[in-house]
């Protein structure tokens, strides 16, 4: 199984390959041989997606003699957080502008940004008008004589696909080596550069896994765009003799609970079953999100019974503490811990 990503630029920040673990519980309830890579399983900063993009996009950052780094996100962003996390190893300034979407409240993922000493600026703009911030922040400190690196929101660049084109060969060596052949792959996506990596990775590799991104909350025609593009700048970057085409690029916005940021019982619902039968944490944003959209995919036959699925957990799980509001306030009640509210 070879696919030649060529030679780029990449630092460690996690020990790889994560784990994929069976879920029997859960493969008996949904009617499913289910099984979960663990990329929330990871030694920087409680782990996550943006981890293996960051790989590529410091690697890149250090190339090209930068000392700063510059990204975006959500006052709840997990991609920011890792971020600053991942800067502290190679000695990088970390400087994230914050919109304030999310708790206003200093917890959760915030709260690391914060014991992460990232310089933090909270801007409240259009998302139009992002680009043009960064770029103006990056002219702050080229005139301090300090030299930036720009990360788009999500780290959604070429660079950051390689993330999960990379993550593509090591889930097919680890099914290969556990003699489990999958059907779907089903994850959370939102600015598309995991769904980008994971559908160039599996069709180039000729694996015949369908990949099912399901929203975190942008419509299913915002998300499919971005990956149209990032699949287009990626094949050409990376030189991969297989493109997408639109039939490839799957997305559910059925499962977003009302948009971005939004908790809803059901998701909760879902976080305490998944919790309860197997000891796995999902997020609310994300991950509770994403395995709501399996749960129900399943339910209407587009999986089929039978059918063998590998969820990626993501991360996320400093969200937990971030909504806490929202996790009490639908049903994670217990009547005798109400006594120390
Ligand atoms: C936990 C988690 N899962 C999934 C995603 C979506 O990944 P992508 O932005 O690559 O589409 C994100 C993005 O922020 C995330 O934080």
């Amino acid at each position: 199984m070879v696919l030649s990503i060529g030679d780029h630029p990449r630092v460690r920040l996690v020990r790889l390959p994560t784990p994929i673990q069976y879920m029997p519980k859960l493969s008996e309830e949904l009617g499913i041989e289910l099984y979960i890579k663990r990329d929330d399983y990871m030694e920087l900063a409680m782990g996550g997606n943006k981890a293996r993009k960051l790989e590529y996009l410091l690697g890149d950052a250090l190339k090209k003699n930068c000392d700063t780094i510059i990204t975006v996100g959500a006052l709840c962003s997990n991609h920011v957080r890792l971020t600053a996390a991942a800067c502290k190893l190679y000695n990088l300034h970390p400087i994230l502008i914050l919109t304030a979407t999310g708790p206003k409240k200093v917890k959760g993922n915030l709260l690391l940004d914060v014991l992460f000493d990232a310089e933090i600026k909270i801007v409240d703009v259009p998302s139009s008008e992002i680009p043009k911030v960064l770029e103006e922040v990056a002219r702050e400190q080229e005139a301090k004589g300090r030299k930036p690196y720009i990360i788009p929101g999500g780290g959604a660049s070429k660079v950051g696909v390689l993330g999960y084109l990379n993550a593509s060969v090591e889930i097919l060596h680890q099914l290969n080596e556990m003699c489990v052949k999958v059907d779907y792959i089903v994850h959370s996506t939102g600015s598309g550069g995991t769904q980008t990596g994971l559908c160039l990775g599996m069709k180039n590799l000729n694996s015949g896994i369908k990949v099912l991104g399901i929203s975190c909350g942008p419509s299913r025609d915002l998300v499919s765009n971005r990956i149209k593009r990032l699949a287009e700048d990626s094949v050409e970057y990376l030189k991969l003799p297989v493109k997408l085409d639109d039939k490839d690029i799957i997305v559910y916005d059925e499962y977003t609970c009302g948009g971005y940021g939004i908790v809803t019982k059901d998701v909760v619902e879902v976080m305490r079953r998944v919790a309860k039968m197997e000891a796995i944490l999902l997020d609310p944003l994300y991950t509770g999100k994403a395995f709501m959209g399996l749960m129900d995919l399943v339910d209407k036959g587009v999986i089929e019974k039978g059918s063998k699925v590998l969820f990626i957990h993501t991360g996320g799980l400093p969200l937990i503490f971030q909504y806490e509001e929202d996790l009490w306030r639908y049903g994670i009640k217990v009547s005798d811990l109400e006594k120390l509210a």
